[in-house]
């Protein structure tokens, strides 16, 4: 590939459900290291990307070294609206997340749904935290790609760590109603048990981490209006993270980070 021709091909891969843009180092040091097929590591000949990879990642210094090409500054600053400050971006193949098979997963890890968030930096905390916690998955709703450059960018590329996927609606999740999946994975879904909803929500009943059970689903609203009616009809149960009196809410991504680690340090109850 010619340098001239890395503008189009970075511009293309934006918009190219198949492939991920990872913009710095962080998000192609997470793609490497969870087995991504990284297809193209560009980084500006000003940058010292082998020192940045020794400091930051010694595991994949040489590798990153073979797999890294220099261009100009000038070629490397048009890869992406705003230059990543690393000197380096990449790009990847996306893998394929199927979300019935997310929900047939048979160990006690809970899955985050998401319901339509709106900032592509949080959806992307909510993917770092819900990796860093070994969660089963993590599913959103809404028009936001939790794969975009920016969800990438916030994720630090954690995306490739544990199977994350946009369904189109609450629906897609009822195991009954989804024909397009594939026969073993919908017999697996159909045949693990249930998995609870829980909805968290400010208005809940206090959280008790030991309490929470095994494959939950847990729910989460969207930054300004919280969950939807559809979705705490259909919940098991509302719960909510216990806060001092005047503060509303907490942010989405914080929200997701303090219910997924009561969990992990209550021990993985339901495990
Ligand atoms: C910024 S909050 C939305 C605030 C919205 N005005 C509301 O009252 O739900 C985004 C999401 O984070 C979760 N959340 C935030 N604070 C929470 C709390 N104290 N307890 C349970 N969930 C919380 C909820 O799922 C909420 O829908």
């Amino acid at each position: 590939v010619q340098e001239g021709s890395l503008i189009p091909r970075f511009g293309r891969a934006r918009r190219d459900p198949s492939l991920a843009v990872l913009e710095g180092f962080h998000p192609l040091k997470h793609a490497l290291r969870f087995g991504a097929n990284v297809l193209e590591v560009v980084r500006s000949s000003d940058a010292d990307l082998d020192a940045l990879a020794a400091q930051l990642a010694p595991d994949l210094a040489e590798r990153i070294h073979e797999l890294a090409r220099a261009v100009e500054p000038e070629v490397f600053a048009q890869l992406a609206p705003l230059t990543p400050a690393t000197g380096v971006m990449s790009l990847a193949e996306r893998p394929t997340v199927d979300p019935i098979a997310i929900l047939a997963d048979e160990r006690a890890a809970p899955i985050v749904l998401l319901e339509d968030p709106r900032d592509l930096g949080n959806l992307g905390a909510c993917v770092r935290v819900a990796a860093a916690a070994d969660a089963a998955g993590v599913l959103s709703t809404g028009s936001h790609d939790p794969w975009s450059p920016d969800a990438l960018r916030g994720g630090a590329g954690l995306q490739f760590a544990l199977p994350v996927a946009r369904v189109d609606s609450l629906a897609a999740l009822d195991r009954s109603s989804a024909p397009d999946a594939p026969a073993d994975d919908r017999a697996a879904a159909l045949s693990a048990p249930r998995r609870p909803l829980l909805a968290l929500d400010p208005s809940g009943e206090p959280l008790l981490p030991s309490e929470l059970p095994a494959r939950a689903v847990l729910a989460f609203g969207t930054e300004r209006h919280g969950l939807s009616d559809e979705l705490l009809a259909c919940a098991d149960a509302r719960i909510s993270i216990p806060m001092r009196a005047g503060v509303s809410s907490l942010n989405l991504a914080t929200s997701v980070a303090a219910v997924l680690f009561a969990w992990r340090l209550a021990g993985e109850p339901g495990a």
